[in-house]
């Protein structure tokens, strides 16, 4: 299916000889841009060929079908023949510990699980679906006759557009890494969810059952985030569903803002939908099955009809390398309004009360990165300001150290900072920081903004030693 000949640009005259891994400009939806382009998939419905693109300096959440006319097919890259490296281009998630029932890669420390007792929901449909697609692909059975099913071919797609490896092949553990770049879980599957009053557009892959996906909408249960088929079955379910917050302990609250911490092992069939829920909007996170070595935190703002999830965050029970959050969401219909910082706040506030520094999950997303960035600065810039001068000294003496301690927050990510403010200063021999007046005026204002606060006193809660015990 792919081009025999090496990586060029060339003019096709027309968009029938596309094929995946083709790079082309595409114009993008609501403008007149025509960025780079890369074929991922490509379907025929009733005669018309539409294509999955992913714009390549873009994130995937602008990844879309789109039809040939928006194609530019003067100026065509097509495929490398072998080698992935051009014709499947498309930025794939990193092979990081990612946790919180969103586990990736294959970092050591992680624990896994046994493969077919804790597939649940779509992970066993996802599982089959590849394996159907390898076995197909070692009996050299055409896949471009059925690139049409299974949303788009993107099955058919993968098949296709990689060479066959073990790589592809479901692991036997808990975790899906092993399919983390499959072209399947490149592409959005879901078309829309409701969950309460917002129905959302998805953002990325989740391994939702397959006869979920192909529906126009899947209906979420807001409390018990089961899911269902038509608004009818959400509805009946509502009728019997007695939960009106999620599951766990309301460990703070103030005002209308509460947390429940969830135990991944006691709420299993909890934490497996909040990941498959998240994954909507978590890219660089591969589902991990067993949520039994996570804690939920899960962020509501409570009305007269219930307490309503705005967001969440997950944490190892035991972290080697003192990860305070594995995954972080705010939904997107609560986002750009301070949630992301108020759940980050949360967590450096949990650290504190375990007398630890912490730090995020590594990779982060683009948006993590932005929001954690913003946290740190406002935290750091903040305890400096405060800071008084001791002793004789004109202005405050301060260690690094000083600023994790009370912070929370682990040196790397307080130097980071330090350096991106570009506060530090090398001065007689001796690293100083300077805080300029603007950036004071700057900081105070951003303060102002961040109208909700965690309050530590509304907090109930004593960190457990998991390490202690003999099974989480
Ligand atoms: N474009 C530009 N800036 C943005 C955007 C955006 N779309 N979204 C947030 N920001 C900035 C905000 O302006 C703010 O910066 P500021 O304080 O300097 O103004 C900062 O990021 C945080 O904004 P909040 O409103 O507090 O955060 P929000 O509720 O939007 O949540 C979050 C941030 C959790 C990252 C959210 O965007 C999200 O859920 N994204 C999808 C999932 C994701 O990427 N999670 C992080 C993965 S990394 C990990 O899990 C460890
Ligand atoms: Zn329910």
């Amino acid at each position: 299916m792919t081009d025999d000949t090496d990586e060029r640009e060339t003019i096709c005259d027309s968009a029938a000889s596309l094929v995946e891994g083709c790079r082309l400009p595409v114009r993008m939806a609501g403008g007149n841009d025509w960025p780079l382009a890369e074929i991922v998939s490509i379907k025929e419905i009733r005669e018309s060929r539409f294509f999955y693109v992913h714009y390549i300096d873009f994130n995937k959440r602008l990844d879309e079908w789109v039809t040939e006319e928006r194609l530019d097919t003067r100026k065509v890259q097509f495929p490398r023949r072998d080698g992935p490296a051009q014709g499947t281009g498309v930025s794939t998630p990193k092979k990081l510990g990612l946790g919180a029932g969103m586990g990736g890669g294959s970092v050591p420390s992680r624990p896994s699980s046994p493969v077919a007792a804790e597939l649940v929901n779509g992970s066993a449909v996802l599982a089959a679906a590849l394996h159907k697609k390898m076995s197909r692909k070692r009996k050299g059975v055409s896949l471009e006759s059925e690139a049409g099913e299974a949303r788009g071919g993107a099955e058919a797609a993968g098949a296709e557009a990689r060479p066959e490896s073990q790589e592809a092949l479901p692991r036997s553990t808990g975790s899906m890494v092993a399919h983390h770049d499959d072209v399947v879980t490149r592409m959005k599957n879901v078309e829309m969810i409701m969950l309460g009053r917002h129905r959302i557009r998805p953002w990325y892959f989740s391994p939702y059952p397959q006869e979920m996906v192909h529906l126009p909408c899947i209906y979420i249960c807001e409390f018990c985030l089961k899911y269902r088929k038509s608004l009818k079955c959400l509805e009946m379910h509502l009728a019997k569903c007695n939960l009106r917050h999620p599951p766990g302990n309301e460990i703070y609250r103030k005002g209308s803002i509460s947390f429940f911490e969830i135990d991944g092992r006691k709420n299993k069939v909890y934490a497996q939908n909040l990941c498959l829920l998240a994954k909507l909007f978590l890219d660089h996170k591969t589902l991990y099955y067993d949520t039994d070595p996570f804690l939920f935190y899960v962020m509501t703002d409570f009305d007269a009809r219930g307490f309503h999830i705005v967001g969440y965050f997950s944490k190892e029970k035991e972290s080697t390398e003192d990860y305070n959050v594995a995954c972080i969401l705010t939904m997107p219909p609560y986002q750009r309004k301070g949630y992301g910082k108020l759940l980050i706040e949360f967590s450096y506030e949990l650290s504190k009360f375990e007398g630890k520094t912490g730090s995020p999950e590594k990779p982060l997303s683009d948006l993590g990165l932005l929001s954690y960035r913003s946290y740190w600065a406002h935290t750091i810039l903040d305890f400096l300001i405060c800071a008084k001068p001791t002793g004789d000294f004109e202005s405050p003496q301060i260690t690094i150290n000083e600023i994790c301690e009370q912070t929370s927050i682990k040196k790397e990510d307080v130097i980071s900072t330090l350096q991106n403010l570009n506060l530090i200063n090398y001065y007689k021999g001796q690293y100083i920081i300077t805080l300029n007046h603007e950036l004071i005026t700057s900081h105070s204002r951003a303060m102002e903004k961040r109208a909700t606060r965690i309050d530590p006193k509304c907090l109930h809660w004593t960190p457990k030693d998991w390490s202690k015990r003999a099974k989480w």
